[in-house]
């Protein structure tokens, strides 16, 4: 048997994570915020793509015992603390496996957290929460993992890429990374400012366009911080046609009234912009618009 893994997030992406790697028969520890109503083992209820149920167990993350193995799928906004909060559970041989949309958070980690061995991860699968509370599993997707600079895959990623539907360790993890990048900056604001579904980017002419230019300044972003980005447009268009019928997060926090991303996905990239001296005026506008769609 392998080492637990511990999952920080509880949402439907965290839900989802622990539920396949619990039915590719590893050990999973969910580290919700709050005490789960009675007490019990966390019940979790897949349907959708998937069916099946789980009875997890679950800690709090101020226990005691060390965490070897940890999967973060919080909102990008919660990261940082999300971490913060196990962070006297975590020794020098733990794995953090990072799978937040956006970018700009091991930054923030690294300063408080230095030395932390982090993973990255990007996946285009699809879930969210039912109004009966199960997680519903609505796009397959694909999981790319890796750590900068590793080339081949440590022993800690078997069961993860075994466990996750078409999961892969990623060589080039800082170019999968930009690319996840691009497909959230073009499709989060976008569908959340035209309140459409992720399919409506490609059949609209005029959001098309837009979603062109997006691609457009963000590859002139990466190029200038040395990251080249070839078929940008045509790899967006792809998660696009793959994701259609999508509400993507972005949107689903929007209509719920709960902040969003978007500081973490434009506002990373507008940052970075700022400090290449590189204009980035339509994510610039994407990002101010989506803060005033969810201001106070
Ligand atoms: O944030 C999302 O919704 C997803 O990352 C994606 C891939 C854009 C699909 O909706």
């Amino acid at each position: 048997m392998s080492l637990p893994w511990y999952i920080l997030g509880c949402g439907a992406m965290g839900s989802l994570h622990a539920a396949q790697l619990d039915r590719a028969g590893e050990s999973v520890i969910m580290l919700p915020r709050s005490t789960p109503p009675g007490g019990g083992p966390l019940q979790l209820e897949i349907c959708g793509l998937s069916t099946s149920r789980h009875a997890l167990p679950w800690q709090a993350p101020e226990a005691s015992a060390p965490i070897d193995r940890l999967l973060v799928l919080t909102k990008a906004y919660d990261v940082a603390a999300a971490i913060g909060s196990v962070a006297r559970r975590l020794t020098p041989q733990s794995q953090v496996v990072l799978m937040a949309n956006g970018m700009g958070y091991a930054e923030e980690i690294a300063a408080r957290l230095p030395g932390l061995s982090l993973a990255f991860g990007t996946s285009t699968q699809g879930a969210h929460r039912t109004v009966d509370g199960k997680v519903h599993h609505a796009g397959l997707g694909s999981t790319r993992v890796g750590m900068p600079g590793v080339i081949d895959a440590p022993a800690w990623f078997s069961p993860l890429g075994q466990a996750l539907p078409d999961c892969e360790w990623e060589a080039d993890i800082s170019m999968a990374l930009w690319q996840k990048l691009a497909v959230n900056c073009a499709i989060n604001p976008l569908t959340s400012l035209h309140n459409c579904r992720n399919g409506e980017l490609a059949r609209d002419p005029h959001l098309a366009q837009k979603v062109r230019d997006v691609c457009g300044e963000i590859a002139e972003v990466a190029e200038a911080a040395g990251q080249v980005l070839p078929d940008l447009e045509s790899r967006v268009f792809s998660v696009i046609d793959a994701t259609a019928d999508n509400r993507s997060s972005m949107l689903q926090d929007v209509s719920r009234g709960q902040r969003t991303e978007i500081d973490y996905i434009n506002g990373y990239l507008v940052r970075q912009a700022r400090q290449l001296a590189v204009p980035a005026p339509l994510n610039e506008a994407l990002w101010h618009a989506v803060r005033d769609l969810t201001a106070p």
